[in-house]
């Protein structure tokens, strides 16, 4: 965990957090202090130039975490005129792809940190005048500021800039084997009490078959293995989709599986090649239902919307140090509906996204629930994810 990540700002407590006034305005600032020690480090340069074609200049998250900030705390939640409605469209995600986001003037660096600030001051008189209501939005809010942290870290690693410390050193494991859980249902999602995400709901029972589950993620050890034994040359072993991808760009090995403690879990590798991986151990990814049958087994029924900080949630050991791929491309749970908004995920729902469960070391554990749905292209290598093999029981 880096030092980071978890000092100020913790995990929910519970729901009557959600609505102090007190509590969000802590939270908010936590975040705040959170996100600037992120990029104290790195010169005005690094902050406003593309440093990867797949991800935006860092001061583009800065300026629409603020947009953010003030559309759903200030507009909507308040009622008030935006602070900038110039800028609205150049820091909407989807107004502005990240493609684009290079090419257009942006505020600079010092201009976005002023932005930040004075949209703080608009969201903390607006909290203090008419409060939080139930704090669903500001809690969004919140959350919002954390993931794109992680986005921003993703961007760092791209460009070898992360802070001191990180990615921090992972915690050498002995846990092996695999855990039998049989065939049988359970709930799955959030429950209404907590804060989630639109396509954690509605909770509802869920069913999987018997399966096996390995208790701990592949190691890069493991995937060094796979690669001097022809992972990346056995046809058999891959989709038609994935080996195309890596026809294309000339794939041939990981370069993470060969730097840092070999018994860490393997880090950067793309949905493809995990799926490549778990065939060629007579295995396959997990179901997202699998998954979470999984994580919460020692619950029994009950789930949990917290981070275990030991790493160990259910049965499953080492969850929050890399992402874990699943076969399940993102859709809705039965009677989903869209809230707040439908760009946070039903536009992503489809044949296009593959769901990825758990956490890494650069998602803060107040993201990081049981029920979180995280989402990304099969050919994404940028973000920090891994797998964890199943077979049928
Ligand atoms: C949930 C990580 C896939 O980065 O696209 C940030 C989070 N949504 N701003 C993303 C998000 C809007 C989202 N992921
Ligand atoms: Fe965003």
């Amino acid at each position: 965990m880096p030092a980071t990540a978890s000092r100020d700002i913790a995990v929910l407590k519970d729901a009557a957090e959600l609505s102090s006034s007190e509590h969000v305005l802590a939270a908010l600032r936590a975040t705040r202090r959170r996100t600037l020690e992120l990029i104290a480090h790195l010169s005005t340069n690094d902050m406003e130039r593309v440093l990867s074609p797949i991800m935006s200049p860092l001061v583009w998250d800065l300026a629409h975490i603020a947009a953010y900030e003030d559309l759903w705390l200030v507009h909507r939640h308040a009622g008030l005129d935006l602070l900038r409605a110039d800028l609205a469209e150049l820091y909407d995600a989807f107004e502005t792809p990240r493609q684009k986001r290079g090419e257009i003037e942006l505020l600079d660096t010092a201009q976005a940190r002023v932005y930040m600030e004075e949209v703080s001051e608009r969201s903390a008189a607006a909290i203090e005048a008419h409060g939080v209501g139930e704090g669903f939005v500001h809690e969004m809010v919140v959350r919002h500021e954390l993931q794109h942290t992680e986005t921003m870290r993703q961007t760092m690693a791209l460009a070898g800039l992360l802070p001191a410390g990180e990615p921090p050193q992972t915690p050498a494991t002995t846990a092996e084997g695999w855990i039998e859980i049989p065939a049988g249902t359970f709930q799955m999602g959030a429950g209404a009490e907590v804060f989630a995400y639109d396509n954690e709901r509605p909770r509802h029972t869920a069913h999987t078959g018997a399966f096996q589950i390995a208790r701990h993620p592949v190691s890069k050890a493991s995937w060094m293995s796979f690669s001097e034994g022809g992972g990346y040359e056995r046809r058999e072993w891959w989709s038609d989709e994935g080996w195309a991808w890596k026809e294309e760009y000339d794939i041939t090995h990981h370069p993470d599986a060969a730097t840092g403690d070999s018994q860490a879990p393997v880090c950067h590798v793309s949905w493809f090649e995990a799926d490549a991986f778990a065939r060629a151990h007579e295995a396959r990814l997990p179901t997202e239902t699998e998954w979470e049958r999984a994580a919460t087994w020692e619950q029994g029924t009950k789930g949990t919307n917290g981070a275990d900080p030991t790493g160990n949630r259910g049965a499953l050991a080492g969850i929050g140090q890399v992402w874990e791929w699943t076969a399940s491309h993102l859709g809705g749970y039965p009677g989903f509906r869209a809230y707040p908004y439908r760009e946070y995920s039903e536009v992503f729902f489809g044949p296009d996204y593959r769901v990825l469960r758990g956490g890494s070391w650069a998602t803060h554990p107040r993201v990081a629930t049981t029920t979180f749905r995280n989402w990304d292209l099969p050919q994404r290598r940028q973000i920090f994810a891994g797998l964890r093999l199943t077979k049928d029981g």
